[in-house]
């Protein structure tokens, strides 16, 4: 095993362009990388953070995986990518447990080669690899200003948390923590950590609404917030305020509405 971090998150969109302006112009992060694979008819629109990537994807004609994805998810996050310093063995190894998987060999794509494991085997969650060509460049976030400058963890929805726990442990080297119960918040669920971040997997406690179980209602289990630590929570909740976002102020920090990013749940905490 050789997975070393969450090197990006990937966002499934219907114009890069109109979403950029919520990363670069509303949060500050800089475009690191935009450009075509005219292969995969994706369009890739890149924005670092200090320890992962927000990659936007955009289908650039319509017979590809991510624009079918698009007809039938609508935008919003697509995968999880983890960073291998072997892909090529950790895909065979990846099968050799019995996981679905999309690419056996890796292939070249944004982010050096890559290869990708079916949501199937994974909860709902497209998972990738990725190994970055080693002089790829070191990229951060934002140095200063309201907007989130690293990940903290991405969330994922899941109808039983102790399976998914065991089962991600052992194919991904994650390291599981305590499991949590938040009452006040209506969940349960367990930080499985990487690297510098990590994965929340949460479930709702019986009888309590919300987004989460409607989340799993509609679309099932899967991607469903992304959590970014800011400097300032309050200087960042006001900066979005004053651009007409509607946040929600809790005690675990500020969450915003998936209606302002094209699909992405987002929440802001200091870290
Ligand atoms: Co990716």
């Amino acid at each position: 095993m050789a997975l070393t971090r969450i090197h990006h998150i990937g966002i499934a969109v219907h114009d890069a362009d109109q979403t950029a302006e919520v990363w670069r112009d509303t949060f500050g992060l800089e475009t690191a990388l935009d450009t075509e694979l005219e292969s995969q008819g994706v369009r890739g629109v890149i924005f670092p953070l200090d320890n992962c990537e927000i990659e936007l994807l955009q289908p650039t004609r319509p017979d590809t995986g991510i624009s079918r994805y698009l007809e039938t998810n609508g935008e919003g996050f697509h995968h999880i990518c983890f960073e291998s310093t072997d892909v090529a063995s950790d895909l065979i190894a990846a099968r050799d447990t019995g996981m679905q998987m999309i690419d056996e060999e890796p292939r070249v794509g944004l982010t050096g080669m890559i290869g990708f494991i079916h949501p199937r085997s994974n909860h709902g969650v497209l998972i990738e690899y990725a190994q970055p060509p080693d002089d790829a460049p070191q990229h951060a976030g934002p140095t200063s200003g309201p907007g989130p400058h690293a990940l903290h963890h991405m969330t994922v929805a899941v109808n039983e948390v102790a399976p998914v726990t065991e089962a991600w442990t052992e194919r991904y080297g994650l390291v599981g923590r305590e499991p949590f119960r938040a009452e006040a918040l209506g969940l349960e669920g367990q930080f499985l950590d990487i690297g510098p971040t990590a994965i929340e997997l949460v479930r709702p406690l019986p009888g309590s609404g919300g987004p989460l179980p409607r989340k799993l209602d509609t679309s099932g289990e899967g991607m469903f917030m992304l959590a970014l630590t800011v400097r300032d929570a309050e200087a960042s909740v006001a900066h979005l305020r004053g651009e007409g976002w509607t946040v929600t102020d809790a005690n675990a920090g500020a969450f915003i509405s998936p209606k302002h990013t094209y699909g992405a749940r987002l929440r802001l905490s200091e870290a």
